[in-house]
């Protein structure tokens, strides 16, 4: 254990590695996160230090029951971690970035595009849309990359639950595709302080990252800006005011009820014990209940649940594809479970949001699948206090702490063979039996992840849906399959698979 001295304060390290070349450690960590956190933790334990540069004190903490203080008792001890909060400069003060005050009145105003009654009707959108897009774009023995595929199919999905009617194209979804990859890449490599000087530069990738941004913004202006004159010029109430309360949402056109107006209506309003809020000069003001989000605040806000409600899911589809042609004896048994909710019902039926509770096995097989491969592979958080860990430890205020689902999900204290994909595992019985923060794929705690019931739903449509007519299976050539973890776990060149139509 090595002592020192942080704010006249004498602290007591946990193990872990040195390094005598200032960023050493963190350039390994961006370049390949996943072999450094296994070899520290393999090497000192639940609990180990490190430091990324000269300054910065990084905690890796691999214990369900320290994860769960730091993600829920003890939540306000901390904020996101640096990293993190570089995606500021995409999201805004989105609900992912926000913090404090700011957050909890956010995520109050953006719950009700979450509530059940919402997830049935876009139930129904996931349904009709993974079937139009299958059956239009996708021919008999066509090899494709699958990551692409469920980008594509996810991020025009997002769209549809935002934007209803007036969604992207499916011309434009490949471009758009493509300026979210240039703005994650770009800001991975901000991760590291030495590197940041690239903003300043006109550099070829800086201005590539600015352009996919801008084009980023102009469409959601556009789309809030005509979504305020489409609600202005139908839907005036008798006192000039917009209704659209669930009573009344029946009485207008369906055609424009979707998440995006459900966000510019949310209104604090039910809310008794939210009096103030900070503003973003960080000044107290009395909260006023009936005010409605900002253009910027929406613009915010959507921005972040189109690029959060969309890769996350893709992932975790890409990885269960692969998954189901390497084990085809859960791949079959997903085929009965399908056949036995759907019964002799057509080719062409679709998948309803009633029938998701009945795909038990499905549902296994997709916590399964991001058992083994989460699509958030690490959560961060940063000390704004000091903070006493195991009786033994203070962590200095500024320390960041990072908590990996990768690791975790893959220890084998809670999951006896962790390598093997093995759904049947998830009995009730196993989960009542673990503790809770030994699988966490979609966080814990005050910020949890608020789209967990969407990705459920839609990950248990999409599948079913696309098994019903296809065998998918890893192309011959496909040799190259490289975890690439980044923002979220992907496949670092896509996966090669080729398609087989049912008959
Ligand atoms: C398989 C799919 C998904 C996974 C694995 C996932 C995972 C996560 C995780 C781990 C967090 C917490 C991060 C932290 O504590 O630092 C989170 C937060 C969040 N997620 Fe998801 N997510 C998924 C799908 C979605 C969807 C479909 C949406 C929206 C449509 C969404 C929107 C959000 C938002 C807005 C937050 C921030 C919540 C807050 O801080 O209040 N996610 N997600």
């Amino acid at each position: 254990m090595d002592d020192k001295t942080i704010n006249n304060k004498q602290i007591i390290f946990p193990p872990g590695p040195t390094e005598i070349i200032p960023y050493r450690l963190a350039l390994k960590f961006i370049t390949n996160p996943l072999s450094v956190l296994n070899g520290i933790v393999n090497n000192y334990g639940d609990i180990s230090h490190f430091k990324f540069g000269p300054k910065l004190h990084v905690y890796l903490i691999n214990n369900a029951y320290y994860i769960e203080n730091i993600l829920v008792k003890h939540n306000n001890n901390f904020i996101k971690s640096p990293g993190l909060r570089l995606a500021k400069r995409v999201l805004g003060n989105g609900l992912i970035t926000n913090e404090g005050q700011m957050h909890e009145n956010q995520r109050r105003l953006v719950q009700p595009a979450f509530n059940r009654n919402r997830i049935k009707t876009y139930g129904k959108i996931i349904s009709d849309h993974c079937f139009e897009y299958t059956d239009s774009n996708w021919k008999d023995a066509m090899t494709l990359n699958i990551h692409k595929e469920m980008t594509k199919l996810t991020l025009s999905i997002i769209s549809k639950i935002l934007f209803g009617q007036d969604s992207l194209e499916i011309s434009d979804i490949d471009k758009i595709s493509e300026s979210i990859t240039i703005i994650i890449e770009y800001i991975n490599k901000l991760r590291l302080p030495f590197l940041r000087f690239i903003e300043i530069l006109p550099l070829p990738l800086t201005i590539k990252y600015k352009q996919a941004l801008s084009r980023l913004d102009s469409i959601i202006y556009d789309k809030i800006n005509e979504r305020r004159k489409t609600i202005e010029s139908r839907f005036q109430g008798e006192d000039n005011s917009v209704v659209i309360g669930e009573t009344n949402e029946k009485k207008l056109n369906q055609r424009y009820i979707d998440m995006l107006l459900i966000l510019i209506e949310s209104t604090n309003d039910n809310d008794d014990n939210n009096e103030k809020i900070n503003d973003k000069k960080g000044t107290v003001q009395k909260n006023d209940k009936s005010a409605k989000m900002t253009n910027q605040q929406l613009r915010d806000e959507v921005m972040t649940i189109f690029l959060a409600g969309h890769e996350t899911t893709a992932n975790a589809l890409t990885w269960t594809l692969y998954l189901l042609d390497r084990h085809p004896r859960v791949e079959s048994k997903i085929m009965d479970e399908i056949i036995s909710v759907t019964g002799n019902k057509s080719i062409d039926y679709k998948i309803s949001f009633e029938d998701v509770s009945k795909l038990k096995y499905t549902e296994m097989v997709l916590m399964e699948s991001m058992r083994l491969y989460p699509p958030s592979w690490a959560i961060g958080r940063q000390a704004i206090k000091d903070y006493v860990l195991d009786d033994k430890y203070v962590i200095p205020s500024g320390s960041v702490i990072i908590m990996s689902q990768y690791l975790m999900h893959h220890d084998s204290r809670y999951f006896s063979h962790p390598e093997q994909f093995y759904p049947e595992r998830w009995s009730p019985e196993f989960r009542a039996s673990i503790p809770r923060f030994s699988y966490f794929p979609f966080g814990g705690g005050p910020r949890s992840c608020i789209g967990e019931p969407l990705a459920w739903i839609e990950g248990v449509i999409i599948l079913t849906t696309i098994l019903k007519k296809w065998k998918i299976t890893l192309d011959e050539d496909e040799q190259n399959i490289k975890l690439q973890p980044i923002v979220t776990l992907r496949p670092k060149y896509g996966i090669k698979m080729k398609l087989h139509k049912r008959k």
